[in-house]
């Protein structure tokens, strides 16, 4: 776990999954995910921290003889994700790793929601997704920022960052992937969730919904 300040923790939304829950998440992943080709399977998690989620399914499936993957990330925090490349790599020498410092919202905004105007090359959906989006309430991301999220990704309400994460993952998984999601429960029941609450629906199978124990003091659900 990388050590950052509390006000940059509360701006970005950095906190870091515990290993065990991590390997839960990889594991229902695997469970609910069935390779239909020998493509490379493409894996994503949009918010990699110090890189403890790509880590665990990394291992996990490896422990499953898949080894046709490749895995990619974002993260806004540059020093996160210099820890995560030097995690992986030290690990993982041989594995093709794609870990990119910038906002994934941006990316996704630029590529899928406005797309055609500055689409980059490499645009493949991803199959695998892992995912701790960051939470940042309305407050903190200050009211323009908020207005902007809303305005974008067709929110309303209160909107908290991990609402816009989780409607972006909506433009990026591939038909017959898997997300797994470690998410606050909130938006199951809030008003301002309501818009994603119909994404989602409309636009995953959802194959189980978990309810951890309190952690972190918060709720989570688990989408895959
Ligand atoms: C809840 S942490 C999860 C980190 C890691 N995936 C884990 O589970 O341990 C959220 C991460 O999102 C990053 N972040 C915040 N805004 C972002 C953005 N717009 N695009 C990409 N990453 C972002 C933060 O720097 C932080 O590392």
């Amino acid at each position: 776990m990388i050590d950052i300040s509390t006000k940059t923790k509360k701006e970005s939304g950095a906190h870091y999954t515990p290993t065990e829950l991590a390997n839960f998440v990889s594991k229902q992943i695997i469970a609910n995910y069935s390779t239909k080709n020998n493509k490379t399977i493409r894996v994503l998690d949009p918010a990699v921290g110090d890189g403890e989620l790509l880590l665990s399914l990394t291992a996990i499936l490896y422990k499953n003889d898949i080894t046709n993957f490749e895995l990619n990330g974002f993260d806004t925090n540059s020093q996160a994700i210099k820890i995560a490349q030097y995690r992986i790599k030290s690990q993982y020498p041989a594995l093709k790793i794609n870990l990119m410092a910038s906002d994934f919202l941006q990316f996704v905004v630029r590529n899928y929601v406005n797309h055609g105007l500055f689409q980059d090359n490499n645009l493949e959906p991803f199959d695998l997704i892992i995912t701790n989006p960051p939470y940042v309430r309305t407050q903190v991301l200050g009211a323009d920022k908020s207005r902007d999220l809303a305005r974008i990704f067709n929110l309303s309400g209160r909107v908290d960052l991990y609402h816009a994460f989780l409607k972006a993952l909506t433009y990026v998984l591939a038909e017959h992937g898997t997300a797994g999601i470690i998410v606050s429960n909130r938006f199951m029941y809030i008003r301002s969730g309501e818009a994603i609450r119909k994404d989602l629906l409309s636009n995953f199978e959802i194959k189980g919904i978990l309810e951890t124990p309190n952690y972190l003091k918060q709720r989570f659900y688990l989408l895959y």
